[in-house]
């Protein structure tokens, strides 16, 4: 019996044939266009393209609009849930909005979902994120106690996965950007971490992990330690020396603002 495939399945299965390495739309059998029917044959006249929510108004004015008026995490998190302009919700499964203690001292903002987080609709929770869970243990801090002094908060700047993990394009940046800053404003944390590049981009306007990384500098009107990003240091195990001092430097200062 032939039912109609739903948008996620096709796309889900469409991800899977480009993963094996298919390049083409081809079908498995061949068509003869020529003896298609006439009506399918001949090109059909333009029509206008029916009006999107990001041709009808200014994304960026929704953004700050809808951030601002988020009164506490909730109001922030459905906030985002009703936000339209952005293309990536469309292909995600989940909505990832963050993981641990609102009132932890530090709070982390990584890049984006990758497929783990968008499967739990939690951030860090990958490979990278194991990563991350076990560099904060050993300096004693935790996502998941319930002692403040040595919780973390846990976001990204991008609340959906975008497609094969690609990077955030600009202008997707700039449409969360008034969501995070008001995420950081009703947390507010001692500090934040900006965990690679994409994060140091969205925080700073910058980016150059490699130099910025160490050393503190000011984002969301918090002081900004950028660091290594956990996938980075997945494969370039080399570099965990320059975390390691980072999450040392980290701790420092949270000892020394207690
Ligand atoms: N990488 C990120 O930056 N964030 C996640 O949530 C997972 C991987």
């Amino acid at each position: 019996m032939e039912s109609e495939m739903d948008i996620r399945t096709a796309r889900d299965l469409l991800a899977w044939q480009i993963e094996l390495g298919a390049t083409e739309a081809i079908g498995d059998t061949p068509v003869n266009r020529y003896e298609a029917p006439e009506k399918l044959a001949k090109p059909k006249t333009a029509q206008p393209a029916a009006p999107t929510p990001s041709d009808a108004a200014d994304p960026l004015a929704e953004a700050r609009a809808a951030a601002s008026s988020a009164a506490d995490l909730n109001a922030l998190r459905d906030a985002l849930a009703a936000y339209e302009h952005c293309d990536l919700k469309r292909g995600a499964r989940n909505l990832v909005f963050s993981d641990g203690h609102p009132q932890a001292r530090v709070m982390i903002i990584g890049e984006a979902p990758g497929r783990d987080e968008d499967l739990q609709a939690k951030p860090f929770v990958g490979r990278a994120g194991q990563l991350l869970d076990r560099m904060l243990a050993a300096i004693g801090m935790d996502r998941a106690t319930d002692a403040p002094e040595t919780a973390v908060y846990i976001t990204n700047v991008l609340p959906w996965r975008p497609p094969q993990n690609r990077d955030p394009k600009p202008e997707e940046i700039a449409m969360m950007l008034p969501f995070v800053e008001r995420h950081v404003q009703l947390i507010d944390p001692a500090c934040v971490v900006l965990m690679g590049n994409i994060s140091c981009q969205a925080g700073l306007g910058k980016r150059g992990i490699t130099r910025l990384r160490g050393a503190w500098a000011e984002a969301y009107g918090k002081p900004a330690l950028p660091m290594f990003h956990p996938a980075y240091l997945l494969r370039n195990p080399a570099a965990k020396r320059e975390a390691w001092a980072d999450l040392l430097e980290l701790q420092a200062r949270i000892e020394a603002s207690t």
